[in-house]
Protein backbone atom coordinates (compact mmCIF):
# COMPACT_ATOMS: atom_id res chain seq x y z
CA UNK A 1 0.00 0.00 0.00
CA UNK A 2 1.43 3.37 -1.33
CA UNK A 3 0.63 6.94 -0.65
CA UNK A 4 -1.09 8.41 -4.03
CA UNK A 5 0.86 10.68 -6.14
CA UNK A 6 0.09 12.39 -9.03
CA UNK A 7 1.15 10.89 -11.92
CA UNK A 8 3.34 13.99 -12.91
CA UNK A 9 4.77 16.96 -11.64
CA UNK A 10 3.24 20.21 -11.45
CA UNK A 11 -0.29 19.44 -10.96
CA UNK A 12 -2.55 22.49 -11.14
CA UNK A 13 -5.67 20.59 -9.92
CA UNK A 14 -6.31 17.50 -8.24
CA UNK A 15 -9.28 15.67 -7.07
CA UNK A 16 -11.03 12.22 -5.92
CA UNK A 17 -14.15 11.70 -7.09
CA UNK A 18 -16.57 8.49 -6.36
CA UNK A 19 -20.16 7.13 -6.99
CA UNK A 20 -23.24 5.65 -5.66
CA UNK A 21 -21.67 4.62 -1.54
CA UNK A 22 -25.34 4.06 -0.79
CA UNK A 23 -24.96 4.47 2.57
CA UNK A 24 -27.80 2.74 4.19
CA UNK A 25 -28.93 1.71 7.74
CA UNK A 26 -30.87 -0.83 5.80
CA UNK A 27 -28.47 -2.30 4.23
CA UNK A 28 -27.65 -6.66 5.03
CA UNK A 29 -24.04 -5.06 6.53
CA UNK A 30 -24.63 -0.75 6.79
CA UNK A 31 -20.79 -1.06 8.30
CA UNK A 32 -19.70 -2.02 4.45
CA UNK A 33 -20.46 1.22 2.63
CA UNK A 34 -19.41 3.63 5.64
CA UNK A 35 -16.42 1.46 5.48
CA UNK A 36 -15.75 1.62 1.83
CA UNK A 37 -16.86 5.73 2.11
CA UNK A 38 -13.77 6.47 4.99
CA UNK A 39 -11.48 4.26 2.92
CA UNK A 40 -11.90 6.42 0.13
CA UNK A 41 -11.43 9.73 2.41
CA UNK A 42 -8.55 8.10 3.89
CA UNK A 43 -6.17 7.09 0.84
CA UNK A 44 -7.45 10.54 -0.64
CA UNK A 45 -5.81 11.99 2.61
CA UNK A 46 -2.72 10.37 2.22
CA UNK A 47 -2.28 11.82 -1.39
CA UNK A 48 1.30 13.43 -1.49
CA UNK A 49 -0.43 16.43 -3.26
CA UNK A 50 -3.46 17.72 -1.16
CA UNK A 51 -6.80 17.08 -2.50
CA UNK A 52 -7.96 20.22 -4.01
CA UNK A 53 -12.01 18.32 -4.01
CA UNK A 54 -13.75 15.21 -3.34
CA UNK A 55 -16.50 14.64 -5.32
CA UNK A 56 -19.22 12.21 -5.02
CA UNK A 57 -21.60 11.38 -7.99
CA UNK A 58 -24.91 10.74 -6.63
CA UNK A 59 -27.04 8.12 -4.67
CA UNK A 60 -24.78 8.95 -1.35
CA UNK A 61 -27.27 7.63 0.63
CA UNK A 62 -29.55 4.80 -0.50
CA UNK A 63 -32.63 6.89 0.64
CA UNK A 64 -32.43 10.58 1.69
CA UNK A 65 -33.43 9.86 5.60
CA UNK A 66 -32.39 11.08 8.41
CA UNK A 67 -30.68 8.40 9.42
CA UNK A 68 -28.97 7.77 6.25
CA UNK A 69 -27.42 11.10 6.38
CA UNK A 70 -26.29 10.89 9.84
CA UNK A 71 -24.28 7.50 9.21
CA UNK A 72 -22.45 9.61 6.05
CA UNK A 73 -21.94 12.69 7.96
CA UNK A 74 -20.34 10.08 10.66
CA UNK A 75 -17.87 8.82 7.97
CA UNK A 76 -16.79 12.43 7.02
CA UNK A 77 -16.52 13.86 10.20
CA UNK A 78 -14.13 10.74 10.89
CA UNK A 79 -11.85 11.77 7.98
CA UNK A 80 -11.93 15.64 8.73
CA UNK A 81 -9.45 17.34 6.18
CA UNK A 82 -9.49 14.65 3.40
CA UNK A 83 -9.50 17.24 0.94
CA UNK A 84 -10.06 21.02 0.75
CA UNK A 85 -13.64 20.55 -0.44
CA UNK A 86 -16.28 17.89 -0.36
CA UNK A 87 -18.59 18.18 -3.08
CA UNK A 88 -22.24 16.21 -2.96
CA UNK A 89 -23.69 15.34 -6.78
CA UNK A 90 -27.67 14.90 -5.48
CA UNK A 91 -28.80 11.15 -7.06
CA UNK A 92 -32.35 9.70 -7.49
CA UNK A 93 -31.95 7.70 -4.45
CA UNK A 94 -30.76 10.78 -2.11
CA UNK A 95 -34.35 12.09 -3.68
CA UNK A 96 -36.56 9.15 -1.67
CA UNK A 97 -37.81 9.61 1.43
CA UNK A 98 -41.01 8.23 2.99
CA UNK A 99 -42.02 11.59 3.46
CA UNK A 100 -41.58 12.29 0.01
CA UNK A 101 -39.36 14.68 -2.14
CA UNK A 102 -39.40 17.57 -0.29
CA UNK A 103 -38.28 15.91 3.13
CA UNK A 104 -35.23 14.14 0.68
CA UNK A 105 -34.32 17.31 -0.47
CA UNK A 106 -34.31 19.70 2.54
CA UNK A 107 -32.21 16.73 3.98
CA UNK A 108 -29.77 16.88 1.07
CA UNK A 109 -29.49 21.01 2.02
CA UNK A 110 -28.69 20.41 5.54
CA UNK A 111 -26.34 17.73 4.72
CA UNK A 112 -24.49 19.38 1.96
CA UNK A 113 -23.90 22.61 4.71
CA UNK A 114 -22.75 20.11 7.14
CA UNK A 115 -20.41 18.60 5.55
CA UNK A 116 -19.29 20.56 2.49
CA UNK A 117 -19.72 24.05 4.33
CA UNK A 118 -21.53 25.11 1.94
CA UNK A 119 -25.69 26.52 1.89
CA UNK A 120 -27.44 25.34 -0.84
CA UNK A 121 -31.49 26.19 -1.96
CA UNK A 122 -31.23 24.58 -5.46
CA UNK A 123 -29.89 20.57 -6.74
CA UNK A 124 -27.78 22.64 -9.13
CA UNK A 125 -24.91 24.69 -8.65
CA UNK A 126 -21.31 25.70 -9.51
CA UNK A 127 -17.92 25.80 -8.27
CA UNK A 128 -14.80 26.81 -9.47
CA UNK A 129 -11.54 25.25 -7.88
CA UNK A 130 -7.99 26.44 -8.88
CA UNK A 131 -9.39 28.51 -11.64
CA UNK A 132 -11.54 25.32 -13.07
CA UNK A 133 -15.39 25.42 -13.50
CA UNK A 134 -17.29 22.55 -12.04
CA UNK A 135 -20.93 22.53 -13.02
CA UNK A 136 -23.32 20.17 -10.86
CA UNK A 137 -26.93 19.27 -12.09
CA UNK A 138 -29.38 17.40 -9.84
CA UNK A 139 -32.64 16.55 -9.44
CA UNK A 140 -35.54 19.37 -9.44
CA UNK A 141 -38.35 16.83 -7.91
CA UNK A 142 -38.57 13.11 -7.70
CA UNK A 143 -38.48 11.33 -11.27
CA UNK A 144 -37.96 7.53 -10.47
CA UNK A 145 -34.86 6.58 -11.66
CA UNK A 146 -34.21 9.17 -14.68
CA UNK A 147 -33.22 12.75 -14.02
CA UNK A 148 -35.45 15.91 -14.20
CA UNK A 149 -33.92 18.71 -15.24
CA UNK A 150 -36.41 21.21 -15.06
CA UNK A 151 -36.66 24.40 -17.24
CA UNK A 152 -35.11 26.88 -15.01
CA UNK A 153 -32.19 24.58 -14.33
CA UNK A 154 -31.48 24.08 -18.09
CA UNK A 155 -31.77 27.53 -18.92
CA UNK A 156 -29.20 28.22 -16.06
CA UNK A 157 -27.14 25.65 -17.08
CA UNK A 158 -26.40 26.42 -20.53
CA UNK A 159 -25.31 29.98 -18.78
CA UNK A 160 -23.15 28.77 -16.67
CA UNK A 161 -21.45 26.78 -19.39
CA UNK A 162 -21.10 29.94 -21.04
CA UNK A 163 -19.34 31.50 -18.43
CA UNK A 164 -17.36 28.59 -18.24
CA UNK A 165 -16.38 28.85 -21.35
CA UNK A 166 -15.13 32.27 -21.55
CA UNK A 167 -12.22 30.59 -19.41
CA UNK A 168 -11.11 28.46 -22.30
CA UNK A 169 -10.12 25.81 -19.41
CA UNK A 170 -11.02 22.31 -19.21
CA UNK A 171 -14.91 22.19 -17.70
CA UNK A 172 -16.10 19.29 -15.20
CA UNK A 173 -19.25 18.60 -15.28
CA UNK A 174 -21.23 16.32 -12.81
CA UNK A 175 -24.80 14.73 -13.05
CA UNK A 176 -25.57 10.96 -11.79
CA UNK A 177 -26.87 9.94 -14.70
CA UNK A 178 -25.38 9.50 -17.82
CA UNK A 179 -26.84 10.31 -21.14
CA UNK A 180 -28.73 8.47 -22.56
CA UNK A 181 -27.41 5.38 -24.53
CA UNK A 182 -23.72 5.91 -23.46
CA UNK A 183 -21.67 3.25 -21.88
CA UNK A 184 -23.67 0.32 -23.21
CA UNK A 185 -26.67 1.75 -21.90
CA UNK A 186 -29.72 0.40 -21.72
CA UNK A 187 -28.04 -3.14 -21.66
CA UNK A 188 -25.91 -2.49 -19.30
CA UNK A 189 -28.43 -0.78 -17.01
CA UNK A 190 -28.79 -3.82 -15.01
CA UNK A 191 -26.39 -7.36 -14.61
CA UNK A 192 -28.95 -9.46 -16.50
CA UNK A 193 -29.52 -7.48 -19.90
CA UNK A 194 -32.94 -6.92 -20.98
CA UNK A 195 -33.59 -7.46 -24.61
CA UNK A 196 -36.45 -5.47 -24.72
CA UNK A 197 -35.23 -2.59 -22.50
CA UNK A 198 -36.32 1.07 -23.11
CA UNK A 199 -33.74 3.01 -24.86
CA UNK A 200 -33.68 5.79 -22.40
CA UNK A 201 -33.23 2.89 -19.30
CA UNK A 202 -30.24 3.78 -16.69
CA UNK A 203 -29.63 7.28 -18.50
CA UNK A 204 -30.89 10.99 -18.17
CA UNK A 205 -34.06 10.61 -19.32
CA UNK A 206 -35.66 13.17 -21.68
CA UNK A 207 -33.41 15.98 -21.24
CA UNK A 208 -31.07 13.94 -22.49
CA UNK A 209 -30.75 15.44 -25.74
CA UNK A 210 -30.94 19.15 -24.52
CA UNK A 211 -28.24 18.23 -22.45
CA UNK A 212 -26.03 16.81 -24.68
CA UNK A 213 -26.38 19.68 -27.01
CA UNK A 214 -25.24 22.28 -24.13
CA UNK A 215 -22.49 20.27 -23.61
CA UNK A 216 -20.84 20.09 -27.01
CA UNK A 217 -21.09 23.79 -27.49
CA UNK A 218 -17.66 23.71 -25.53
CA UNK A 219 -14.09 22.48 -25.80
CA UNK A 220 -12.84 20.55 -22.97
CA UNK A 221 -15.81 18.95 -21.29
CA UNK A 222 -15.71 16.26 -19.26
CA UNK A 223 -18.95 14.93 -18.32
CA UNK A 224 -18.69 12.40 -15.10
CA UNK A 225 -21.52 9.71 -14.38
CA UNK A 226 -22.38 7.09 -12.50
CA UNK A 227 -26.21 5.40 -11.80
CA UNK A 228 -25.62 2.22 -13.43
CA UNK A 229 -23.38 0.88 -11.11
CA UNK A 230 -20.66 -0.77 -13.85
CA UNK A 231 -17.34 -1.97 -13.25
CA UNK A 232 -14.42 -0.34 -15.31
CA UNK A 233 -14.08 -1.03 -18.73
CA UNK A 234 -11.39 -0.02 -20.98
CA UNK A 235 -9.94 -0.85 -24.56
CA UNK A 236 -10.61 -4.21 -24.34
CA UNK A 237 -14.55 -3.89 -23.74
CA UNK A 238 -14.83 -1.64 -25.88
CA UNK A 239 -13.73 -3.27 -28.82
CA UNK A 240 -15.47 -6.94 -27.82
CA UNK A 241 -18.38 -5.16 -26.81
CA UNK A 242 -18.86 -1.22 -27.90
CA UNK A 243 -18.80 0.21 -24.67
CA UNK A 244 -16.36 1.38 -22.12
CA UNK A 245 -15.95 3.29 -18.82
CA UNK A 246 -14.07 6.35 -20.69
CA UNK A 247 -15.90 7.02 -24.06
CA UNK A 248 -16.00 9.97 -26.27
CA UNK A 249 -18.91 11.61 -28.53
CA UNK A 250 -17.42 14.59 -31.08
CA UNK A 251 -15.76 16.74 -28.60
CA UNK A 252 -17.44 15.56 -25.40
CA UNK A 253 -15.59 13.44 -22.87
CA UNK A 254 -17.90 10.93 -20.69
CA UNK A 255 -16.85 9.43 -18.06
CA UNK A 256 -19.05 6.58 -16.02
CA UNK A 257 -18.21 5.81 -12.58
CA UNK A 258 -18.53 2.27 -10.71
CA UNK A 259 -20.54 2.03 -7.27
CA UNK A 260 -18.50 2.65 -4.42
CA UNK A 261 -20.62 -0.08 -2.18
CA UNK A 262 -22.45 -2.09 -4.19
CA UNK A 263 -21.44 -5.30 -6.33
CA UNK A 264 -20.85 -3.70 -9.87
CA UNK A 265 -21.41 -5.69 -13.36
CA UNK A 266 -20.19 -5.50 -16.96
CA UNK A 267 -17.03 -4.12 -17.07
CA UNK A 268 -13.29 -5.51 -16.63
CA UNK A 269 -12.76 -4.70 -12.34
CA UNK A 270 -16.19 -4.93 -11.30
CA UNK A 271 -14.26 -4.32 -7.44
CA UNK A 272 -16.21 -2.18 -5.17
CA UNK A 273 -13.85 0.51 -3.71
CA UNK A 274 -13.09 2.03 -6.94
CA UNK A 275 -13.42 5.94 -7.61
CA UNK A 276 -11.18 7.92 -10.16
CA UNK A 277 -8.66 10.67 -9.55
CA UNK A 278 -8.81 13.53 -11.56
CA UNK A 279 -4.96 15.37 -12.23
CA UNK A 280 -5.11 18.46 -14.34
CA UNK A 281 -2.36 19.95 -15.96
CA UNK A 282 -1.42 23.33 -17.85
CA UNK A 283 -1.53 21.12 -20.39
CA UNK A 284 -3.49 18.03 -20.29
CA UNK A 285 -6.11 16.20 -18.09
CA UNK A 286 -5.40 12.66 -16.32
CA UNK A 287 -7.96 10.25 -15.41
CA UNK A 288 -6.85 6.93 -13.43
CA UNK A 289 -9.33 4.75 -11.82
CA UNK A 290 -7.74 3.61 -8.31
CA UNK A 291 -9.21 0.67 -5.87
CA UNK A 292 -9.21 3.22 -2.60
CA UNK A 293 -9.88 0.49 -0.19
CA UNK A 294 -6.66 -1.57 -1.45
CA UNK A 295 -4.86 1.75 -2.41
CA UNK A 296 -3.70 0.26 -5.34
CA UNK A 297 -4.27 2.10 -8.86
CA UNK A 298 -5.99 -0.26 -11.30
CA UNK A 299 -4.09 -1.93 -14.38
CA UNK A 300 -7.16 -2.02 -16.97
CA UNK A 301 -6.06 -0.71 -19.88
CA UNK A 302 -7.88 2.43 -20.61
CA UNK A 303 -6.27 4.29 -23.46
CA UNK A 304 -3.59 3.43 -25.97
CA UNK A 305 -2.52 0.38 -23.53
CA UNK A 306 -2.48 2.44 -20.47
CA UNK A 307 -4.22 2.47 -17.22
CA UNK A 308 -5.60 5.73 -16.90
CA UNK A 309 -6.67 8.45 -19.69
CA UNK A 310 -4.78 11.59 -20.32
CA UNK A 311 -5.59 13.89 -23.34
CA UNK A 312 -4.13 17.13 -24.21
CA UNK A 313 -6.44 19.65 -23.65
CA UNK A 314 -7.36 21.47 -26.98
CA UNK A 315 -6.01 24.73 -27.02
FE1 LIG B 1 -26.83 3.94 -7.29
Amino acid sequence: MSKMKPLYDGIKLNCTIVSDTHIDEKHPMPWLPKWNLRNSLKDAKRNISPVDAFITVGDTTSRGSEANWAMTVDCFSKVPDAAKNIILTIGNHDCWHDDGFDSAINNYYKNFETICKRKLDKPYFSYILNGYHFVFLGNDCDSGCEASIGEEQMKWFEEDMEKAGKSKKPIFVFCHQSLNQKHGLPRTWDRNEDPNADPWDGGLGKNSDAVEEILKKHKNVYYFSGHSHMGIGGEKIQKSDGYSTFEKEENLRLINLPSLSCGNHHGEDRSMGVGVQLEVYTDKVVIRPRNTKKRKWLTVPIKDGKPYFEEMIDK
